[in-house]
């Protein structure tokens, strides 16, 4: 059974305190750091990059950093990833035509590999192949490129596919996601949740983070009866 892990969107966290908020992060109960990297070409905003993730990975001992890669060329980033200190290297399937050697390459630099599709990406994108080579399933619950965005519910049927078809996968969902809507991502299947405002913004992160991983966990027994 796919067990819940919370990995937190640094994206709406204080830049200036980047290693400080993820240190908070993981006291609150996270397993998995999400780390958003934006090119300005994939997406219009440009966030950060690997030199950043370096400084982050020295300064938090163990942390697991979950790279959600908006770039046009994910195959350039691998190596700078990798060596930045990299846990899960996720790209958009949008952005490459050889996916499975993607993989394969992410797989060589010791990382697990994520495969993400953007709303307007119908889940059949990710063939059985592709599935079965990555280690965790992407789906975005709003156009990626920016934090704080309302929850697109109509991606949802996406997650419930994916996980039909992929019932031991690790199936992230990504984007307005918080207590408000977690009950029908549950439901859906999904055991990954990103959440960037619902839990930075709120008064007692840890709160959020134990009631998302609840719900999760509870929907996740009941698939598994
Ligand atoms: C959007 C990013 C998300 C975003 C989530 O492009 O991929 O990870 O930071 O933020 P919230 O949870 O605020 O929607
Ligand atoms: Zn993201």
């Amino acid at each position: 059974m796919p067990r819940a892990i919370i990995s937190p969107s640094v994206l709406a966290s204080d830049f200036g305190q980047l290693s400080a908020e993820c240190k908070r992060m993981i006291k609150g109960g996270a397993e998995w750091l999400h780390m958003d990297v934006m090119d300005g070409h994939f997406v219009p905003n440009i966030s950060m990059g690997a030199p950043i993730l370096s400084c982050v990975y020295k300064g938090v001992p163990g942390i697991f950093m979950d790279c959600h890669m908006m770039v046009a060329q994910p195959e350039k980033w691998v190596n700078d990833i990798a060596d930045a200190g990299g846990s899960l290297y996720c790209f958009h399937i949008e952005a490459t035509s050889d996916a499975i050697s993607l993989i394969n390459a992410i797989h060589a630099r010791n990382m697990k590999a994520g495969v993400a599709i953007s709303p307007d990406t119908p889940s059949t994108a990710i063939t059985d192949e592709i599935g079965a080579a990555a280690d965790m399933l992407l789906v975005m619950t709003v156009y990626p490129g920016r934090g704080g965005q309302k929850f697109i519910e109509w991606c949802v049927p996406k997650v419930a596919e994916l996980r039909a078809r992929f019932p031991e996968k690790d199936i992230e969902v990504d984007g307005g996601v918080g207590p408000k809507t977690i009950d029908i991502c549950a439901d859906a299947g999904s055991n990954v949740i990103v959440a960037g405002t619902a839990i930075f913004n709120a008064p007692n992160p840890e709160d959020v983070i134990t009631s998302l991983k609840a719900t999760v966990n509870t929907a996740q027994a009941r698939f598994s009866k």
